[in-house]
Order: structure tokens, then sequence, then C-alpha cells
């Protein structure tokens, strides 16, 4: 999740706007920051890693010639956060230079393509694909246009993309191209802007263009032409106003991150997608080899891990060990050997106990796997192989959309790995990842159908005194989920089990309207689920369960019930089924008057032991 900005003035110099609204982005990625703007027919570009007002400091990003330029700041995905990373990224000639948020699925090809036709790559990213694949279609085809290069190019990129492109050709204008990624213009009499995101231009205009999925626009100082990439017609569109104070703006009119986030979990899932496959085959391949596996995590990265013990034993037949990274070294510091795997798992990757856990196993020669949010972080300094988790930046202290984008990917991994030893029908491998696709499309439906009711519930359960969350098989680790959400931004007391263990102990706790939820996905646990619910509801419990769209049986049990949609295999339901969870935390805050976003006590990221 990068920012990308880019404007055409009247008058005036580019550089000190495109500088001042890329710092109305970092939120979407502070690696490195870079701007390219046009003058007397050169492209001038200035560029480096590290945060904004850190490169400043000794490029001075406003000292740059031209009223035309493009701008990012970026969240690495493809390639280190290094200097030669940075955007924007340039042709052969330094002729055309692109600024990209997305993740070109299909660059190796083209890459490779356009190197046995004698193009000289400088990066590992993705993006700089575009600027040779464009600097070839005009090698070819020199009667094209600048836009009509940009739209042959198009038609050769397979994945997500929010493109802003700088030619000297035709240096009056900047062409910009959308497909998933966000994307939207603003307009005034001083000139016309593309940007990520509202927030980049607010400061200068209210006034924007929203564009959409396949769409190309063409800026100029005099405005801005908007064509349908598939066969170039116009379209007309005119500004809307925004009406947002600055800080509702950088939360897209949310009022709170955390349910910004909650809601961005779609995106975020639709690119944990479209993670290389390369990446997945070679973890996968460490994972088959290991002796032993274990999976170290701390908090909701944990609850991951869990989840993805039981994906790896049903799909791999791969038995693995999730622990808490604060009890590893205690637990398994002297046995860890290099026969040993660790797969640390963690959103910062800079939880100071899961460091000191993988820092501990890499002396004793094991082997270091991680699956991380921020790529450059001491985690992957650590490990022999590493994936990022393609979420973006997490404000919102509660980790929602990098867990849901953790088990994505830890369910690719387990499926990946099952197809390598075998063990899972080819029918089954189909139906999973048909499943797999369609997880964005499951938890659109969940928040868009359940949000209002989950409201309700949180009205009516406000003032419990604690809450029970129970679940079998996988689900334990979607009710410990629930319960760490509860606890940590609307400070109720909360436990949770596998449902099978409250009957040895915790459910002496139950009386009349104790509150209990259930998770529920109709996979071979249900009916047992169902008698753990009757041991509950004789107790005098209120049940409020999570069931699969449709589930009479259940639903007739419940005194509360929030349905997830029919058909979701065990293996992936901790993913739509978290996210109820999620919105009754955030819910049950708001209706105690809690900022849901500063959790009293905690920190973002855990950096101390
Ligand atoms: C809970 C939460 C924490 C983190 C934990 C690990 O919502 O955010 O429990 O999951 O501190 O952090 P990472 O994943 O950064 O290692």
């Amino acid at each position: 999740m990068c920012g990308i900005f880019g404007c055409v003035l009247n008058q005036g110099n580019a550089a000190p706007l495109i500088h001042s609204s890329l710092k109305h982005l970092e939120y979407r990625g502070y690696d490195s920051v870079g701007i390219a703007t046009v003058s007397d027919g050169k492209i001038v570009v200035k560029k480096d890693q590290g945060k904004i007002d850190e490169v400043h400091r000794f490029l001075n990003l406003d000292d740059m010639p031209g009223s035309v330029g493009i701008g990012h700041t970026r969240w690495a995905t493809h390639g280190a956060p290094l200097k030669v990373n940075s955007h924007p990224h340039s042709d052969c000639t330094g002729e055309i230079v692109v600024v990209h948020n997305g993740i070109i699925e299909n660059f190796l090809e083209l890459k490779s393509e356009l190197q046995n036709l004698g193009h000289n790559f400088v990066s590992k990213t993705d993006t700089e694909v575009m600027a040779h694949l464009i600097e070839e279609v005009l090698k070819q085809n020199p009667q094209l246009s600048f836009q009509q290069a940009v739209l042959e190019s198009l038609k050769r990129i397979q994945g997500s993309y929010a493109f802003a492109i700088l030619s000297t050709r035709e240096p009056d204008k900047i062409i910009c191209a959308r497909n998933e990624s966000p994307l939207v213009l603003g307009i005034n009499h001083h000139g016309v802007f593309c940007a990520s995101d509202i927030p980049a231009f607010l400061d200068v205009t209210n006034k924007a263009v929203m564009i959409n999925n396949g769409e190309l626009v063409i800026l100029k100082a005099d405005g801005y032409e908007i064509k349908k990439i598939s066969d170039g017609s116009a379209i007309t569109r005119e500004p809307i106003t925004i009406d947002w104070t600055p800080e509702m703006a950088v939360k897209q009119g949310y009022p709170h991150f955390m349910i910004k986030e909650i809601h961005e979990q779609t995106e975020v899932l639709r690119n944990t997608l479209r993670i290389q496959d390369h990446y997945l085959d070679l973890l996968s391949t460490f994972l088959d080899r290991a002796n032993e596996v274990f999976l170290v995590a701390c908090g909701t990265s944990y609850h991951a891990c869990l989840a993805a013990s039981y994906m790896f034993s049903k799909l791999a037949f791969l038995p693995t060990y999730p622990v808490y990274a604060s009890e590893f070294i205690e637990q398994h510091g002297k046995s860890v050997n290099i026969d040993s795997t660790i797969l640390a798992v963690s959103q910062s990757g800079e939880t100071a106990d899961t460091i000191a856990a993988v820092t501990c196993a890499q002396q004793r020669a094991a082997t270091i796997l991680s699956l991380t949010n921020v790529i450059g972080s001491s985690l992957t300094r650590i490990s022999r192989v590493y994936i990022g988790t393609q979420a973006g930046p997490e404000i919102g202290v509660a980790a929602t959309k990098t867990f849901t984008s953790q088990l994505s990917v830890l369910a690719q991994l387990a499926l990946k790995l099952a197809k390598k030893r075998g063990k899972v029908s080819q029918d089954e491998i189909d139906e999973l990842q048909i499943k797999l696709s369609k997880l964005p499309e499951y938890v659109d439906t969940v928040v868009k159908t359940q949000e209002e009711k989950i409201k309700q519930i949180a009205k009516k359960y406000v003032d419990s005194k604690v809450f029970f969350f129970l679940g079998r098989g996988i689900s334990t680790a979607t009710a410990f989920e629930g319960r760490l959400k509860l606890m940590e931004i609307a400070y109720i007391p909360s436990i949770a089990f596998p449902a099978g263990e409250s009957k040895h102990g915790p459910i002496s706790l139950v009386e009349d309207g104790f509150p209990v939820v259930f998770v529920c996905p109709k996979d071979d646990t249900h009916r047992t689920v169902i008698g753990n619910i009757m041991e509950m509801k004789a107790r005098g419990a209120h049940i409020i369960s999570i069931i699969e769209e449709g589930d009479q049986e259940i639903k007739s049990l419940s005194d509360d019930y929030i349905e997830v949609p029919k058909g979701i295999p065990s293996v992936l339901s901790p993913i739509p089924f978290a996210v109820p969870l999620q919105l009754l935390a955030y819910y049950t805050a708001l209706e105690k008057g809690y900022n849901p976003d500063m959790p009293r006590n905690l920190a973002k990221s855990v950096t101390v032991k």
C-alpha cells in the first residue's frame, strides 16, 4: 500500500506541493520517497530510502524545477526498502518515469521478455517493468502518442495498479490508470492533481473526481480526460465536493482507523491473493523438509499461528507447534537445533519477544522463516525466507486487517504444502482454491449485511461484566481472537476456551444471562458444538452465535446470531468468522465511550520483553 501523487499546475513549481501532499499520504507507507518533475524537456528525479522528512533534509525535495511532476511514498512489497527500489522508476533512456501503487503479478515474465530485448533493469521492483514496457511499445510503434503507448502497455499488465506516468515526449501531461488500487483526482483553478487518497490534496481543493477500475486519465493544466482502458472511449465525470475535515480525511471519512481497517479487509485479502507463487513455493519447500516446525508469535499473530497449526495438519499432514514467543526460550530454547524450523509471524516484525525467540533459535542453527507486514523490519533481516502479508500500514492499535491477511497467506502456504506432499486430492485443492479466491467477497458480505445487527448486539450486551468465547477445532483460534479484541478495546474481562474444555472448569462461572459467544462454522465440529451450546443454555447462558447463513439448528438455540456466507471450508473459516468479532469489539468499545484506536496501556508495536 503505497501513496502516489501527481500534479499539472498552470504556473509555479510542482515539487513543493508534491512534497507536502506526500506527507499526507505517509500513513500508506514510509520506506522511501521520490519525486520526478519535468522541465526544459528533461526529467529530474530525487529519491531515497527513509521517511519523507529525513530524505527532504538532505535532498531538499522542494527545490526541483517544472510545473508538472509525480511523487511516491513507498510501502515495500517487491524489493527491499533501498534507494534503488524507490519510485519513480525510469525506462532505459530516462525519458519515461512511473510511480505505482499495487502489485504487477506478471512482472517476472514481462521483465525477462524485456531484458531479452535489451532493456536494462536496475531495481528489484515490479513497477520498473511498466516504464520499460512503454519504452518498448514506443520503440516498436514510434507513431503512437504517449497516451496510446500507455494504453497498449496496460493491456500486458496483470494485477493491481494506480499509475502516474510522466514522459518528456509530452511534458505538459501526466497519464494515470487504475485497476483495484485507489486513484482520485483533485481540481482547482491552479491545476489538476491525482492521488491515492483525498487527504493528499485536501489542503488545496475539496473538488474531487473518483476514478474507477479500468480507467485511464490524462491530466493537463486545463483539465482532465477520463477514458476506458478497454477501448479508449471517453467518459464524462464531474467533480464532487468533499466536506471532510482534515482529520476525517486521513481516515477516509471513517470515525476511527480500526473501523476503516476492518472495512479495508476486502481489498487487503485481494492483495494477499496476489503473493508471488515462488515465495510460497520456497517457504513450503523449507516446511516440507523440516523435522519439527514451531509457529512463533505474540497476541493476535499467535492466534493466526494457532489457526495455521490446524491448516498445516489438516491439509498437509504436517504437525506444527504454535508457541507464544515470550515462552519460546524457556520452553524450547535448549532443545531447538539445526533440524528445527521456526515460522515466526509478526505484523510489525519488531515485537521484542518474537525477535528474541527467533534470535535464540538462529543461534542454535535453526532455519528461520517468517511472515510479516513490514518488509525491512528486524524480522525480515533475521529470516532465511520471508513473505510480506500485503496489508498496508495498520494504524489502529488492535490488529484486524493484518490478522486476516496473515491467515490468508498461511492458508495459501498450507495449500501449497498439501499439493507438494500429495496429501489432498486435486478436486479438494481446486475447491479450496476457488473458496480462497472468494474470501474477499465473503468478508465484504459479512461487513455489508451484518454490521448494523452487530451494533444492536453490542448495545444489548454492553453492560455485561464478563464474556465467554468458545469454539472447537480451528474455531478455537477465532474464539481466542474474539476474546482478545473485546478485552483490549472494550475492557470487558473475557474468557476463551476450546468449547470442549469449558466443562472442565470454566462452566462454573455461568449463571443467568451470562453471554457466551460461540463460533460455529458448519464443519466436523458442528454436532459437538451444538451439545456444548445446550450445556451452556441449560445453565441460563445467553447464546450469541456466529453461524453459517441458514444454520437453522443453531439459530433456534441462540439468543442472537450473526451470519457468515454459506459453504466456507473449515480451514478458511477463521477469516470471515473473525470479522463479526472485530465489529462486536469495536461497537462495544464505542457503546462504552472508549476510543478503540487508542486502548489504554497498549502500544502498536511492543518492543520490550
Ligand atoms: C492485538 C495486537 C497485539 C499484537 C502483538 C504482536 O490486537 O495487536 O496482540 O498482535 O503485540 O504484534 P506483532 O504482530 O507486530 O508481532
